[in-house]
């Protein structure tokens, strides 16, 4: 028997893929220079990648910080700034990956609440600023938008938060901002400001690059040390930073992309909204949260596997009768609706 290809909506990729000018590069590599190391240090930056992100932020290079994806810049920034014993503040919903790593240096976590509205969740800054008071911790995270519930925080909040975070090292995940918010100038305007904080962006999601593992951050003044820990003198990967770098130059491509996104992110939350005994959640991200019956949990996965179609079932304290749906193509994301309705309607 054939097997059947599954079409996975489970893991926050991007089915649109990368632009054209990113395949470009891929068939026309200089493999002599994949023979060396880029050395860009010795020009004083990190590398061409880093100093075009940085004109794009309009912001100095020793600002802009590479890793091996987002994941990669979380796990650094914990092993350097969190020892044995200090404490995190997480998001309750969030990234299971944010409390792995604060155990892998046995950081101790506190888990802030993320209350849920009618159709949106969103970020009790009051509560995060008492537990910052009490807690003292040495390091929080913050996720805008929020993985799985897909709420950003408003930059007043998160500027009203970060007033009060004078001792902590403040981790703000915006893996998936662009969806969204296409505005770039808070960012400088942010670690101009903060001197301890680190936003974190990838190229990943937005430019459907997952696979070439390139993520950066915008740092603070005060995160000199973590500039030098993350440093590689070397040079990063030539050929990464070379697709990536075709990636920002297709910003056409992007943003057409982008509008279709919303508009699907659009159809799901009206259309899920409309089921009975269904909640979904507004989400600025490529992903919605979607509250299900839970008596429907097992049918409705066995019924969306026979159509080859594989989101994800939360199986999380308080989010245990959700799923989560990252927005595929147009054409996924159809068959995804009419299938949920096919199961509803029998
Ligand atoms: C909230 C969040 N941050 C960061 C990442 C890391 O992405 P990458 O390492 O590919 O940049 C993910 C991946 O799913 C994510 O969900």
């Amino acid at each position: 028997m054939e097997k059947k290809k599954l079409i996975y909506l489970d893991r926050n990729e991007n089915h649109y893929g990368p632009a054209p000018k990113c395949f470009k590069v891929l068939s026309k590599p200089n493999f002599n220079k994949l023979s060396s190391y880029s050395r860009d240090f010795s020009r004083g930056v990190k590398s061409r990648l880093s100093e075009r992100l940085a004109k794009e932020f309009d912001i100095d290079e020793s600002r802009v910080l590479l890793g091996y994806g987002g994941e990669d810049i979380l796990k650094q920034v914990v092993h350097c700034h969190l020892s044995k014993g200090d404490k995190i503040l997480i998001p309750a919903y969030s990234w299971w990956y944010y409390k792995a790593i604060a155990e892998e240096v046995e950081g101790i976590k506190v888990e802030y609440p993320l209350i849920k509205g009618d159709t949106t969740f969103y970020y009790d800054v009051d509560e995060m600023i008492r537990l910052v008071n009490t807690e003292k911790p040495k390091m929080v995270f913050v996720a805008s938008p929020n993985n799985p519930t897909g709420n950003a925080i408003d930059l007043s909040e998160l500027q009203r938060f970060l007033d009060s975070c004078t001792d902590s090292v403040v981790v703000v995940d915006e893996a998936y901002t662009v969806f969204a918010n296409t505005d770039k100038t808070y960012v400088k305007a942010l670690v101009g400001k903060y001197s301890n904080l680190l936003i974190i962006r990838t190229f990943s999601k937005y430019f459907a690059l997952a696979g070439i593992r390139i993520g950066f951050a915008l740092m603070g003044q005060n995160l000199a040390r973590f500039s030098k820990f993350s440093a590689r003198y070397l040079g990063y990967n030539r050929l990464s930073e070379r697709i990536a770098l075709a990636a920002l130059d297709s910003p056409e491509y992007y943003e057409e992309m982008r509008l279709k996104m919303l508009a699907d992110i659009d159809m799901f939350f009206n259309e899920f909204n409309k089921l009975q005994g269904f909640t979904a959640y507004k989400s600025l991200a490529n992903f919605i949260l979607v509250e299900i019956p839970s008596q429907i949990k097992v049918p409705l996965k066995n019924h969306l596997l026979s159509k080859g179609l594989v989101v994800k079932f939360m199986d999380e304290d308080n989010l245990q009768s959700h799923i989560r749906i990252s927005i595929g193509t147009p054409e996924e994301n159809q068959m995804l609706m009419e299938a949920v309705k096919e199961f509803v309607s029998n």
